[in-house]
Parts: structure tokens; sequence; C-alpha cells
């Protein structure tokens, strides 16, 4: 909100010289700041409403304050005759500015802004030289908690993990990029009354615990399995079962170091997923929280939160129909008791000013409900979007071709290690079709092999709102045509292959030449190129990762349409051009490396 209590000569001079700062549509904003405040009457307070153009419409940025002021000033005495009026004002407060090349007003006082081609060049060249960090978005946070994948000890990962790893790997990415300190948090599942039939069970498998290895328990999936059963069907273990959670959680040393020895089983299984995927997480389990809850649990008792319910104790939220409980009957810590102390450790102890937990939206009752109480207990602002800040990044279901829930023929979860395996031999194989064992030696196949793979299988999780379920098909994703990871990494190393060929130093290029973005589909191109940062932080903010993935699609279609229309090598704008492609080049790398793909560079 802007006050206009005083009108400034200055602000017409301000942005005579503006340096791009990487975020365009905030550039623009401020000029328009700029003219609205000497556009209004004092005392007028506006919220300035800036919006890139639709394709085919005239300018590239509008400004669409005219109507609304008209109804707020009109009556009043003002000079102006109607919303055109108006417009034109603010057309004709807009502080000279390098950036801008016309600004005109059209319909009902629409103020169109045309962005210079020169300016627009010139960032870009300053890009090409200075990096492509110094676009980044600058975010109100220093520090942020990711909690993402966070499967469960021995229960094997899934697909539904999958996408957890998948989106919150690429939010992480984007923060980071953002200049935000990242916490990137595995909140296994490594606490729980299933930890009781699991060290029974191994006793009775492996009466030498101590010596028991990985290989000797084998599939930890079908240990979990078993020992299930046995629990089940037999009364005795089941007895058992139920004294060792007390032991373990009485802290028994022999016990303790069974569980930890079914920890470190699964935590090594997970690593080798987290390696494929390249993806790094710190892991701090539910068990990491234990020492804290209970006295998370008094300072919410005290605040008189927590109230008796049928043995349990709970907390009784608006707009919920059933209590948070947060101590069990039988006294013991749950979900939601741990889910709490976490973010209180996160907010005191880790000073996290934002905290985003990924998981399905199966869980966002859970969420909602945890959150609530923090706020009920003072640990967090009242509204949602100000920090201290937590958001629940929800997604949907990943589905087979039947619509079904994903599951393999025998109707069991589908692993996630099986389906990078396939991915990776279903891109092998293409790139065989394709003659590049031939070409290539055994390691750039193997290597173009999973990154093309493992792209693939990224891409068509990250471009759908996350929300939405989606169908998970294998020929679609590894597809060379269409809005896929494999269509858009060929883009790339094409434009790779189109600088090698010129036979250029890139390098030299950037240091000796000027781009020019004469032509529409060369303009259209920079355009898109100078919106990068704001995409960045419009996908950041709202937590959206598809954002980005429509992003970079675009751009690889206005490549495209450049690039079918002008030659590039041997051209008299041949230095130019190789300018822009370079730029597009560095531009889609940065874009695959915010949603965790590895670029390649020959196809
Ligand atoms: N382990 C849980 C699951 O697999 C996800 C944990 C998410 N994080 C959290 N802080 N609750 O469903």
């Amino acid at each position: 909100r802007l006050a206009f209590a005083t009108r400034s000569k200055s602000v017409a001079t301000m942005a005579a010289s503006q340096e791009f700062t990487g975020n365009l549509i905030r550039e623009v904003e401020k000029l328009f700041d700029a003219s609205l405040k000497l556009t209004v009457p004092d005392g007028t307070s506006v919220d300035t409403e800036v919006a890139a153009s639709l394709p085919g419409k005239p300018g590239d940025y509008q400004c669409n304050n005219a109507m609304g002021l008209w109804s707020v000033i009109k009556g009043k005495g003002t000079q102006f005759r109607g919303p055109p009026a108006v417009g034109q004002a603010i057309s004709k407060n807009l502080p000279a500015s390098e950036m801008v090349e016309t600004c005109s007003v059209a319909g009902p006082g629409f103020v169109n802004l045309v962005l210079s081609s020169k300016w627009m060049a010139k960032s870009i060249e300053k890009m090409l030289i200075d990096g492509i960090d110094t676009w980044a978005p600058t975010l109100p946070v220093k520090r942020a908690v990711v909690d993402f994948s966070s499967p469960n000890i021995a229960k094997e990962m899934h697909v539904g993990h999958l996408r957890s790893t998948i989106i919150g790997d690429t939010l992480a990415r984007m923060l980071e990029y953002s200049k935000v300190e990242v916490l990137r948090r595995n909140h296994v599942g490594d606490w729980g009354t299933q930890f009781g039939m699991l060290i029974e069970y191994l006793f009775e498998k492996f009466p030498d615990t101590e010596s028991v290895t990985e290989t000797a328990i084998g599939d930890l999936q079908t240990f979990y399995k078993q020992s299930k059963l046995k629990f089940d069907l037999d009364d005795d273990f089941k007895e058992k079962a139920q004294k060792a959670v007390v032991r373990l959680q009485g802290g028994d040393p022999i016990y303790r170091k069974a569980w930890a020895k079914i920890c470190e089983i699964s935590r090594t299984e997970f690593a080798k997923v987290y390696q494929r995927l390249k993806v790094e997480l710190e892991e701090k389990g539910e068990s990491f929280y234990n020492p804290y809850i209970a006295n998370v649990i008094g300072e919410l008792d005290s605040k008189g939160l927590i109230e008796e319910s049928e043995g349990a104790r709970v907390i009784f939220l608006e707009g919920f129909n059933i209590p948070l409980m947060v101590v069990k009957s039988d006294g013991g810590f749950n979900y939601a008791s741990t889910d709490l102390t976490a973010l209180w450790y996160r907010l005191n102890e880790e000073k996290a000013e934002w905290i985003v937990y990924v998981t399905d939206v199966g869980q966002q009752q859970h969420f909602n409900m945890f959150f609530k109480a923090a706020r009920k207990a003072g640990w967090l602002p009242d509204s949602d979007k100000t920090y201290p800040r937590v958001d629940h990044v929800g997604f949907g279901l990943v589905l087979g071709d039947d619509g079904k829930r994903f599951r393999t023929r025998s109707s069991d979860v589908v692993r996630l290690v099986d389906l990078l395996d396939e991915a990776k031999t279903r891109s092998k194989t293409a790139l065989i079709e394709r003659g590049k064992d031939k070409e290539w030696t055994p390691e750039e196949l193997d290597q173009t092999a999973e990154a093309v793979g493992y792209g693939a299988v990224k891409y068509a999780d990250l471009k759908n709102n996350r929300l939405t379920n989606y169908t998970f098909n294998f020929d679609q994703m590894l597809s060379d045509k269409g809005n896929t990871a494999v269509y858009l990494l060929y883009a790339h190393a094409r434009i790779c292959s189109i600088i090698r060929k010129s036979g250029k130093n890139i390098d030299e290029l950037k240091k000796t030449e000027k781009l020019a973005l004469d032509h529409p589909e060369e303009r259209a191109l920079g355009l898109h190129l100078l919106r990068f940062a704001e995409t960045v932080e419009e996908a950041c903010s709202n937590l959206l990762p598809n954002v980005l993935c429509h992003y970079l699609y675009d751009l690889s279609e206005r490549y495209t349409s450049f690039y079918s229309i002008h030659q590039v090598i041997g051209s008299p704008e041949e230095a130019s051009r190789l300018l822009l492609c370079e730029a597009t080049a560095v531009v889609m790398r940065k874009c695959f490396h915010l949603l965790g793909i590895t670029p390649v560079y020959k196809i």
C-alpha cells in the first residue's frame, strides 16, 4: 500500500538510469508506483496493479489502475474527466527511464508499456557476463525448513514418496537460488508402536542380533509384512511386541540397539534412492524430537490449551469437528505431538522463518489442525502469509493407466527403485535405437540414459499442478515430442550444438559483441528470458513448481519460433544470435537445475 501524503519532484528522475535487478515486473511496478504517486490526490492510497500483457495485446506490461482510481476520485472535485484521462496522466507521469520505449493508453484507461529493446538486450548481455545468479529473486526470509520425502522405516519407499521427494527438492532448490538458507529435513517415521513387533521378530529370527547384516535381513518390506502377520496371528508374540514397545520407550539399551539396527538398514535403502535422484536431505526423524515432547506439551498445557477427553489429552480447535489428540490414553505421544514439537524446535532452536511440509493432500487436516494449535499458542502469527510462516504443500495421487492408484500387476505398491530402473532402461534403449552406442562411449551412453530417464520421471510429476492426480505413463513421459523432459533436454542440446558448430568462442563473444533484439521473434525470446526471475519468485511464493515447468516449455517454444525463421550460423547477425542462443541455454540450464534435472549437451 502506498500512502500519498507527500509529492516529491525527485521521483520523476528517480529511475532515469534503471539497472535490471532480475525481477522485471518489480522494475515495471516501481515505475508505475512513482507515476501513481504524482497522479493521485494527496492522501489517497492505492495498490499498483501491473500485469504482463497477454500475447497479441499491445505492450509488454499493463497498468490497470485508471478505472479503480476513477471510482475513488470521481465527484470529489477532480480535474480528470474519466478513466481514460486518469490513464493519460499515469502515462504522462511515468518517470523517464531507459527501460521504456513507449507508454500509451488504450480503451477505458489501460496503460500499456513497451519496453526498450535496447535496454532488454543490454540487460541480457550483462547477465551473460555476470552470471544468472545475479537474477536471483530476493525473498523476505533468511532461513527455511523444507520437510520432505519423509518415508517410514521398514516400509519401502513407494511412488507416493517419489512425489514428496521430487516436489520438496525443487522447492528447496528454488529457495536456495533465492539466497535462502534451507534446512532440508527428512522427517522419517522412525518411532511408534510398530517397532515393538519388528524388534521381537528380529530377536526371534536372529538370536545373534549384534552381527545381523543387511543382506541377512534382505528385503525389509517383506520382513515387516512377516512380522505383522505374526503379530496378527500369534497372541504370545503380540504380548511380547507390546512389552517391547514399553522397553524401547523406556530406553532399554538392548531394545534401543535393535531399533537402531532396523533404522540403519532402512536408511541405507533410502540413501540409494536419494543418490540416484541427486537429492540431498538431512535426517531428523520423529525420534529426534522425543526428548523435547514432554516440555512442549507442558508449555501448551500451561497456556490452558489442553483438555481431557475420554482418557486422552486433546486440544479443541475452532472449525474442526474433532479435537487434536496430543497425548494418547495410555500416556504415549503420537504423530501430532511429534509434529508440534518439531515445529517448536524449528521455530525456536533452528530459527526458521518459513517451514514447508510436503506430503499427500490426505494429510491436510493433520497439518491444518496442528498449525491452528500453534497459532493458538502464539507461536505463529494469525494470518497465514505472514512470517514466520508455515505451509502444507499437498499433492495428489499417482494413477495407473486404469485410472486407479498406481500399482504393480500383482497389485503391490510400486517401488521407487524399480521405476527408476525402468526409466533408465527405456531411455537407454531409445538412445541405442538411434545408434548412439556407436557414437558415444559407454559412460556417455549411461549418463545420458540416466539424465533423460530420471529427468523424465521428475518432469512428468512437476509439470502438473501438484494438487491434481496424474497418470504415470512411461511412453508419454519418454516421448521426444510435446511438453516432456526429453523434448526440453534435446532442445537444449541442439542449442549447444549450434554454438559448437559455429566454431566461435562464446566467452569471447560475450565480451566483444553486442546483442540486438531487432526482429519480433528475437524480441519475444529476449522478453521471455527477462521474465525468468519473476517466474521463479512466483513459483516459490506460491509453492508451485509447475509454474516454472510452464515457463521452461514456453521458452523452448519461443526459441523454436526464433530459430525456425532466422538463420544463425553464417548470417550477418551471427554474433548477436549466438549470444541469444547462449542466453537461452543458460536460462534453460538454470531451470533444469531448479527442477533437479541434469542437462545433456549432446544428442
Ligand atoms: N512419514 C510420513 C508419511 O510417510 C510423512 C511425514 C511428513 N512430515 C511431517 N512433519 N509430518 O506419511
